[in-house]
């Protein structure tokens, strides 16, 4: 079965290779905002869609871009309505607002789900006679989208940068994945002055989702000289800014870092896939709601450890890139080095170990859909068994 799998990870590593991801235009600042929205290239006059959520909204947070807009004589239409996991209905109220004003662009403002939102909603655009739920999978949209910006407000998801576009079918409960390589946005635009407002907890936990999703690209078999770079980059610039910048939130030097760090990551990852750690950390947040960076944070040190020696190779190349470690110790050391950085910063972040929420009950059903999520999907290093994830899963249980 393995096998088979392994045939299936070298097949999406061809794909990737050979076709090639789409990368986003990236823009930094405030120039980069303006310059971002003049390579939309729309004439006076044109409606743009801003997606965003309510909050960020109500807090003013996409003011800047809102005024980027109208500075370049472009008239923004808001949708805000968007939920923290975007739903089917969500993307069809903002399909239906982009139809009634007439729009022809969207810019996406928010976190992940916001970034997740606009993609589809800019699918549904160009995919009219086609259902949201249709578009879950591989390749269900194979369509270019109408001229797009986004935006990220935290440095976690990197879905400025990726293929996916993930959302819940609210009438049947279950979350839903798209990936096409269409739905990479076509340009970025990395403001660190909209994540100053981030609350310190966030922060970090969106920060160590972004540290995951380097980790996981380096651990992955399908993991290039060019994903390496890229994730390997992300790695020491969080090691380095992220205490920053959970200690100072306003300090933009520091934000902007971690904004970048998650755009790299997010380039690495949608070219790897990521691993155990979120194939198990997706079960916590669908079953108990649990945050997606504080999942992945509470899994991070227990997943490493069950790989134990089989992946010191790559975590002592992480240590010695982010010079974690002594060039000159054995890779057993530098690896083991690796570790106790991640523990100590860990513990500096004030991030739990544990959850209170994981039943004793639930153990087995979530060992089993993590497994089932992770075969053949993940080109993960190594094998988990379900008695292993089970275990892991009793590790983090409070
Ligand atoms: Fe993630």
């Amino acid at each position: 079965m393995y096998l088979l799998y392994r045939c299936y990870h070298f097949l999406l590593k061809s794909i990737v290779r050979f076709i090639g991801i789409p990368e986003p235009r990236l823009y930094q600042g405030k120039q980069g905002l303006d310059d971002a929205i003049l390579d939309l290239s729309l004439p006076a006059d044109t409606q743009v869609m801003v997606v965003t959520d309510k909050v960020l909204n109500e807090l003013q947070v996409i003011k800047p871009v809102l005024e980027a807009l109208r500075a370049r004589n472009l008239s923004p239409v808001v949708y805000d309505q968007v939920q923290a996991n975007p739903t089917i209905t969500n993307i069809e109220q903002g399909y239906q607002v982009y139809n009634t004003h007439r729009c022809e662009a969207i810019v996406s403002v928010g976190g992940g789900s916001v970034l997740d939102a606009g993609k589809l909603i800019g699918a549904r655009v160009v995919r009219p006679h086609r259902s949201v739920d249709a578009f879950s999978g591989l390749f269900k949209v194979f369509k270019t989208l109408p001229p797009n910006i986004a935006i990220p407000t935290t440095a976690g998801t990197g879905s400025e940068t990726t293929v996916v576009a993930v959302f819940n079918d609210d009438k049947q409960n279950k979350k839903l994945a798209a990936a096409d390589f269409c739905l990479v946005p076509q340009r970025a635009v990395l403001l660190s002055q909209l994540t100053t407002t981030l609350p310190a907890k966030i922060t970090a936990a969106t920060a160590i989702d972004a540290l995951t999703h380097a980790i996981e690209a380096i651990l992955s078999i399908n993991a290039t000289e060019h994903t390496n770079r890229k994730a390997l980059e992300a790695c020491a610039l969080i090691f380095t800014h992220l205490p920053i910048a959970y200690q100072h939130g306003q300090d933009l030097d520091a934000r902007e870092k971690l904004l970048y760090a998650s755009f790299l990551a997010g380039q690495a990852f949608t070219r790897t896939s990521v691993g155990y750690i979120h194939a198990i950390s997706h079960q916590l947040t669908a079953r108990y709601g649990t945050p997606h960076g504080l999942a992945n944070a509470v899994l991070l040190l227990p997943v490493l450890h069950w790989y134990g020696s089989r992946i010191h190779p790559q975590l002592a190349m992480i240590a010695r890139h982010c010079s974690l470690t002594s060039l000159d110790y054995p890779v057993e050391q530098q690896a083991q080095d690796f570790i106790s950085h991640i523990t100590h910063l860990l513990i500096q972040l004030n991030i739990q170990t544990q959850l209170n929420e994981v039943l004793s009950d639930d153990i087995q059903s979530l060992a089993a859909m993590a497994l089932d999520e992770a075969h053949p999907d993940y080109p993960v290093p190594h094998f988990m068994a379900l008695p292993d994830c089970q275990h892991i899963l009793t590790q983090i249980r409070a």
